[in-house]
């Protein structure tokens, strides 16, 4: 039974904990989305205020995503009076581009020869999945529990390269995370990219990212693939650019209450 799979420090599960509860109250909620890592809001909407700010009192952190640029530096103000701090990710998105891209990645390159591909699923065994946790955590990646990496609590998949030894070299991800009334049904998250440190640089992150973006496209009806990055990210970035996903006048922007947070994070 992997119901209990998180990773991280005591703050990081405890984060994961609060928000998986809080999860079970909300999932019919169309205003919410979540993919593992925190409940957050789908988009800004009229009442937005109040449901970050309290999103952030239980979990730590209140997110919401789709938020537009050009109203940041107004919230993130009044996040500060209220008392809260607040962060930021870019929120990047590809769509048809995104697949036609990442098809051709998929067709025409090959991995190094000394790696296999692997999906993690019900059947991985629990240590591998371990693995993959500690590399994504290596990258300074933050791993979702392991139902969502083995795809059993929402539609998605994590492509793992193995090398011959049998150990994980690099890891991509891409998972349902909006409610199917909502605002973007059919948008995903796609990222969670990471390369160990000895393997950059051979398009193992870029190849992996493709067969998960050409998977959920063609397989799960994904038609909108989004994922934050962080403005100084440039390997990310410019992966992103090679797959068709690309900076949007969004914003994924977060009301942070670090008290609750405890020392964790929500980044990546
Ligand atoms: C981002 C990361 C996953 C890339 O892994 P990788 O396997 O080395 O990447 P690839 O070899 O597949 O590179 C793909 C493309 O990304 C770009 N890229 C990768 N590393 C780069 C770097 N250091 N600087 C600039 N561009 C870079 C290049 O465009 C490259 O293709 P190109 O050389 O043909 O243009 C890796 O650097 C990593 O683990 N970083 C830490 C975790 C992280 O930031 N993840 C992203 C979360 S949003």
């Amino acid at each position: 039974m992997n119901e209990e799979e998180y990773f991280g420090d005591a703050a990081k599960v405890a984060l994961m904990r609060r928000s998986r509860a809080l999860h079970e109250l909300l999932k019919d909620d169309p205003r919410f989305s979540y993919y593992g890592r925190v409940v957050a809001l789908t988009g800004p909407t009229a009442d937005m205020l109040p449901a970050m700010m309290a999103l952030a009192r239980m979990q730590g952190a209140g997110v919401c995503y789709y938020f537009p640029k050009s109203d940041a530096d107004g919230l993130f103000a009044t996040l500060q009076a209220a008392g809260f701090t607040w962060d930021r990710h870019e929120h990047y998105r590809g769509g048809e581009d995104a697949f036609r891209a990442s098809r051709q990645v998929a067709a025409e390159m090959r991995l190094p020869d000394d790696l296999t591909v692997q999906r993690l699923d019900e059947a991985t065994p629990t240590g591998l999945v371990r693995e993959v946790a500690a590399l994504l955590q290596s990258c300074g990646v933050m791993p979702v529990p392991g139902a969502f990496l083995r795809g059993r609590a929402k539609p998605g998949i994590t492509l793992v390269a193995i090398d011959g030894s049998g150990h994980p070299v690099a890891s991509a991800s891409s998972i349902f995370l909006h409610h199917a009334d909502g605002a973007h049904p059919r948008d995903v998250f796609w990222g969670m990219l990471a390369t160990r440190e000895d393997r950059r640089g051979e398009k193992i992150a870029l190849q992996l990212g493709a067969m998960a973006i050409e998977h959920m496209w063609v397989n799960e009806g994904a038609r909108g693939f989004i994922t934050g990055v962080r403005q100084d990210n440039r390997s990310s970035q410019a992966l992103c650019g090679r797959l068709g996903v690309h900076d949007t006048d969004w914003i994924y922007a977060q009301c942070l209450d670090v008290a609750v947070l405890g020392g964790s994070s929500v980044t990546k």
